[in-house]
Parts: C-alpha cells; structure tokens; sequence
C-alpha cells in the first residue's frame, strides 16, 4: 500500500475509506500481457480470467504477436478459451528466428510506449515470450514469466534459448514444479523472485474436461479429416486408437528423419491400431516437400486431420491407447489424463512428466526400435492420473494473488 499523503489527522473513517479508496484507483495495475502462437493460449486464457474475477483493480492490455496467425493456430483458441480480441496484434507471422525476434521486438517497443504498463507478462517459451521479455526489461517494465524455470538442457532447441533468457530477466518466475524452481535457484535467480504457483495450463484442462467429455470422437475425425474422400474409413474407435502429433524442427526438417518416422507409423503401427494424426503446418509442408504426402494421405489406418481445436484434441487424449508426441503441453495433459505417452524427444523440459518421477511419459527420441518397444510395453495401459503438487486448476488466481501483493514494488 502506497503512504496516504497529506494530514489525514482529524478525518472521521470513512473519510479515510473514502481517501484510501481513492488511492486504491490511483494505483490501479495496467497489466499486458502477451500471446503469439498456439502453446501460449491454454496458459493466457486462466491469466485473464483470474485478473478479471480479482478484487484488486487491474487494466488488462492483451498483445497478440501475430506468430500464428491461422485459425486453427490462433483464432479458433481465442473464441474457444473466451479469451478477449487482442488489444493490438503485432501481425509478425512467420519467418526465420531473428526476423521473427527481430520485428516482434521492434513492433512491442512501440506499444510499450504508447501504453506504458506496469507489468508484462509473458507465458512459455515461444519466441514471442523471449522478444516481449527483452523489449520489457529495456523499457525498464517489470517483466512476469508463467511457466518459468522449465529447462531441457538441449541449446539447439531455440525455446530453450527463449526460456533462459527470458527467466534470466523476469522479476517474478512462476514455477509450475519444484524441480522448475530448483533450475532457477542453481542459476542464481534470488529465492524472492520465485514463485511455485503450479502448471495454469492444467487450470485450462480442468475448465474444459466436461465440455471436451461430451464431444463425439468419430464425429471429431470426421469433421476435421484432410482428405473428405476418407470419411466412410474411420472406425468407431471404440477398439481403440493412437494419437500422434509432430512438428519440432528436430524431428521434422530433416527428410533423414522424418521418413523413418513415417514408416514406422504408417506401415508398423497404424496397420493395428488406427492412427490420428493432427497435422502442423510446418509438418505438412515437410512432408509434401519430401514427396511423402501421397503415401501417408494413403495408409490404410492413417488419418490425417487438420490441427484440432483445444477441446477437440483433449477429447482425443481422453481415450486414446497412446500418444505420440513431441509436444511439451501434451506430456503435461497426459500426466493429468493419464494417457501412455511416448515422447519424440531425447530430452524434455519436462521431467516431472516422465515415469521416473511418477508421471506418464517415455523419452525415445526418434529411434524406431525404442518407439516400438515403447509402445509395446505402453499401448492400451492408461494409468490414474499422476498430478503434481499445484496442477489443481488454481494456478492462475495463485498468480493473480501474487501481483496483487507484489504489484507496488
Ligand atoms: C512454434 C514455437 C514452438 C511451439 C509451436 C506450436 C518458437 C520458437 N516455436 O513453433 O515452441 O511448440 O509454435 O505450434 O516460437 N504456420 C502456418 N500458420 C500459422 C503459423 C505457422 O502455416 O498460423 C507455418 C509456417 O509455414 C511457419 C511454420 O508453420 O513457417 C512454423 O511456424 P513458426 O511460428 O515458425 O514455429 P512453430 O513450428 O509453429
């Protein structure tokens, strides 16, 4: 609470309510927030819901980088998560890391300064976090990192690059684990910056399981299968089925890679177990570069659907055998779900995920044999949901709590 100037000696309470009160709106929060691709929607949406039902007054500015820009990527989130119409959308789209850094950094600089807000939040680890974060602390703006501390140890995957220099300059870490927490402290981030709080996207999860629930699962495929000529294929699923999803540059840039990956999927597994495969673009592309479009699009047991909205694609996990993914925020809603889940990385950002530490998740990178041992000793063993401490759907008002009290500073 700031000092109440003046003499306020001789004034009755309700003066002094009356005069706090003033003081109350006087320091209002202008808070801004930012979103920029697909991964940031899930962890936002709990953020401003929370602000909103606060009893501390916050201005809220929501800046959308422009990062993802298709509606299946973007738009579709904001409606389906009743997120608000971003404030201002930066309209970067895609393009190589520094021009993607680059721009968003020299687009936000003018919005920081045109609305001059108190604090900057910034979620995950895209490249949007990392540009916002720096072009915060250079406006000399009090930056807030949700989902801080997380680290794969791997610096060829540029949202470790994003992650580390974005906690290297955030004022407050929010911590969705207490390993995440402990990373920062052997960084040397001091002890009252972080803040355990829990994973917010499991806030999301919990505000949509019974909606998610009641969606039907063959008409979910139908609806969104990329080829409509194969609609009279898809199975009821009641016998079971996979879920796969790809899109990191380490397991898809690489025609090396990447067409190991498909023959096992599509000659090995699907063959006995339909596969749902929800496309990213940038796996798309890939695939129709490499000339392996046709033969995938063609595998008996293989369909391919555009990429499914938030409730759609839970729906999926729900029941799903296994998943295959090289997904962060799908080994954390399988932890919860408890869906086998068989990881397409090497590392992850994300120990409290694995079986090692209680969780549901197998690491096998994009070695076949480990893929197919994995989903062996896996495949058809759903598990009870593992929840780490705090991944109770509270995280966002515990965030919220946190600005409050710390929002004079
Ligand atoms: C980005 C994030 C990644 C996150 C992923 C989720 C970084 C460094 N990476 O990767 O952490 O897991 O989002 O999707 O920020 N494209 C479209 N439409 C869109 C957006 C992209 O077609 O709306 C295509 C473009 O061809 C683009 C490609 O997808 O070049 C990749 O997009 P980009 O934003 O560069 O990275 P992602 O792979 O999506």
């Amino acid at each position: 609470m700031p000092s109440i100037p003046g003499n306020l000696a001789g004034e009755d309470i309700c003066d002094l309510q009356r005069t706090e009160d003033t003081l109350v709106a006087q320091s209002t929060l202008r808070i801004m927030s930012v979103v920029g691709a697909r991964p940031n929607m899930m962890k936002i949406a709990p953020f401003i819901h929370a602000l909103k039902r606060a009893d501390a007054p916050f201005e809220h500015i929501l800046v959308h980088t422009g990062q993802h820009y298709d509606a299946s990527m973007s738009g579709n989130f904001l409606e389906t998560l009743g997120i608000p119409a971003p404030d201002t959308n930066l309209g970067i789209g895609s393009g190589s890391h520094a021009e993607q850094v680059g721009k968003t950094m020299m687009a936000f600089e003018k919005v920081v300064r045109a609305r001059e807000p108190d604090w900057i939040v910034v979620v995950g680890d895209v490249n949007a976090t990392c540009a916002c974060a720096i072009t915060a602390k250079k406006e000399h703006r009090r930056l807030a990192h949700i989902e801080a501390g997380l680290r794969s140890f791997d610096m060829e995957m540029p949202e470790e690059i994003n992650r580390i220099v974005t906690d290297r300059l955030a004022d407050l870490l929010f911590t969705p684990d207490t390993m995440a927490g402990d990373n920062l402290r052997k960084e040397g981030v001091p002890e009252e910056r972080i803040k355990c709080v829990g994973n917010i996207m499991i806030d999301t999860l919990e505000k949509n399981r019974a909606r998610a629930q009641a969606l039907n699962l063959p008409a979910i495929v139908k609806a969104n299968l990329l080829d409509k000529n194969r609609e009279a294929d898809v199975p009821r699923l009641s016998q079971g089925y996979a879920v796969l999803t790809l899109h990191r540059p380490s397991n898809v840039d690489d025609r090396a890679v990447l067409e190991p990956l498909i023959r096992y999927f599509c000659d090995d597994l699907a063959p006995g177990l339909p596969l749902l495969w929800t496309l990213h673009p940038r796996t798309k592309k890939h695939l129709e570069d490499f000339g392996l479009w046709k033969s995938v699009g063609d595998a008996p047991g293989v369909f391919l659907l555009e990429p499914l909205g938030y409730r759609e694609m839970l729906r999926l996990n729900m029941d799903a055998d296994i998943m295959f993914t090289d997904s962060g925020g799908l080994q954390e809603e399988c932890c919860v779900l408890g869906t086998p889940c068989v990881t397409l990385r090497y590392n992850t950002e994300r120990p409290v995920t694995l079986t090692e530490h209680g969780g549901v998740s197998v690491l096998t990178g994009n070695d076949i044999d480990a893929i197919r041992a994995a989903c062996q000793s896996m495949r058809g063993k759903r598990k009870p949901s593992s929840r780490p401490p705090l991944w109770d759907g509270d995280t966002a008002a515990r965030i919220v709590a946190c600005l409050e009290n710390d929002g004079g500073t």
